[in-house]
């Protein structure tokens, strides 16, 4: 082949550029390695007595990796059960997203499985047990995942506060006796008597008069919905579940938390603030003091500007007047005080008393449990609207795996993304998404009794 001067130059341009495109490639592939024990755990709690509380925890407290870094995580069960590990808001493979029975067989007591993603979003995510997880998530199975920005955020401090509601006996330890109460899956869930932030009996966390805190929260709780005040300083929504807002909306209200959901905040610590500031949580009586941001010393540089919204995630935006390429209803329906009659189990229909016997109180669409069919079937790309409707005594607190939605709801901003919703009573909402990376992901309610009770569907992504 005779090379003309035009081809020559091309390949010569191409010589010259291949090589630093490479290195930098090679750089960002770069695989950064953890390992994560699953295994026994045990709190000191209540001073006055003489035992630590037994649960179930990780070998690390948070994991912070990075977006766009791919990890390896090799995981390792040290417990007497079988376990996963599912990675709650993150926009991963589907091979990955560690629900047992579904997209992986769990990990055996003494087994281990590597989970490999590379985070597409930023933001506040955790991970927790999707095998039994009415029990494993009661013992306290769970991990808070903080994927950073690319760029550091325009903040002094980070802080983490995870909440958690524990139901102790009267020995003060977890009362195990009572996981699997049938009468708390028909209501609304196991609700605790033993509050912690971080696995800590209210926490103090040191902060500047005059910084910018990050604050960011997640409630982990099996079925209880927290209500938080923030200390009375200049507060900001950043993100929620995850996703940044397009404007940061100041918080002016107390902060209404179903399990699963997280708030990414700004707090600006006024430049006189002084003693301690306290977050609660309101109740009809005293409010309970939950965590404390101890304010000490002064930061040196006066911050004048309210603070930054965060870089978008690379997540399509839905326009409001898109005609969705799917549009789906789903009915729920079932628990205490409801008026489900009968529903499909299995394949098979049966009575509400039969439905008992296996332990199932709840339907979508009349199928209670994860239904052989999934509730649609949609292409990546494609828009896809659910109307969800609530025709239960209760909230639920609606979760989608693997995407993020938009929602209808009066009590949230429309600009918010959810990976999950909260739903009173009576309440139906639209949920909006596109459509993600081909495979099976579940729907669920995260009162993770009433998904173990029938509140769980699937939807399927085809490439
Ligand atoms: Cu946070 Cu299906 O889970
Ligand atoms: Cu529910």
């Amino acid at each position: 082949m005779k090379l003309n001067r035009r081809d020559f130059v091309r390949l010569a341009a191409m010589s010259v550029f291949a090589q630093p495109v490479l290195a930098v490639l090679q750089s960002v592939t770069e695989v950064r390695r953890f390992r994560l024990e699953l295994r026994p755990e045990q709190r000191n709690w209540i001073p006055e007595s003489e035992m630590p509380v037994d649960l179930w925890g990780l070998s690390d407290t948070q994991l912070t990796i990075t977006q766009g870094e791919p990890v390896e995580i090799e995981v390792v069960n040290q417990l007497p059960e079988p376990t996963t590990l599912h990675w709650h808001g993150l926009r991963i493979e589907n091979a990955m997203d560690g629900v047992s029975g579904l997209t992986q067989e769990p990990i055996p007591p003494g087994g281990t499985f590597t989970y490999r993603f590379t985070p597409e979003d930023a933001g506040t995510f955790w991970a927790h047990s999707h095998h039994k997880t009415y029990e494993q998530l009661a013992r306290g199975l769970y991990l808070p995942v903080v994927v950073e920005e690319k760029m550091a955020s325009d903040t002094d401090q980070d802080i983490l506060m995870v909440i958690d509601d524990w139901r102790l006996n009267n020995e003060g330890q977890l009362d195990t006796e009572s996981l699997g109460s049938l009468h708390e899956w028909a209501h609304g869930g196991r609700l605790g008597n033993f509050l912690t932030i971080n696995k800590e009996v209210q926490p103090s966390f040191t902060v500047k008069a005059g910084s910018r805190v990050r604050l960011r929260l997640l409630n982990t709780a099996n079925a209880r919905i927290f209500a938080v005040d923030l200390p009375e300083v200049p507060a900001w929504i950043l993100a929620k579940d995850g996703q940044p807002l397009a404007n940061l909306m100041q918080v002016t209200q107390t902060l209404v938390m179903a399990p699963a959901e997280r708030y990414d905040l700004i707090l600006d610590i006024p430049r006189d603030a002084e003693g301690q500031l306290s977050v609660t949580m309101p109740t009809d009586r005293a409010p309970i003091e939950m965590a404390y941001l101890q304010v000490e010393g002064l930061h040196e540089s006066k911050r004048v500007q309210s603070p930054n919204r965060l870089p978008a995630n690379p997540i399509d935006e839905i326009s409001p007047d898109q005609m969705p390429d799917h549009k789906v209803v789903l009915d729920m329906t079932g628990g205490a005080m409801g008026s489900m009659t009968q529903a499909v189990y299995n394949g098979e229909q049966m009575s509400m008393q039969e439905l008992i016997q296996h332990k199932q109180i709840w339907a979508f669409n009349g199928v209670a449990n994860r239904p052989l069919e999934p509730l649609l079937e949609a292409r990546s790309g494609e828009l896809v609207e659910i109307e969800i409707i609530n025709n239960t005594g209760w909230a639920h607190g609606m979760h989608l795996h693997g995407h993020h939605f938009k929602a209808d709801l009066a009590r949230y901003n429309p600009d918010l993304w959810h990976d999950t919703l909260l739903m009173d009573s009576g309440e139906s909402a639209r949920i909006r998404f596109v459509a993600g990376k081909p495979g099976s992901w579940l729907l669920h309610c995260h009162m993770i009794e009433h998904q173990a009770a029938g509140m769980v569907s699937w939807i399927k992504v085809i490439g």
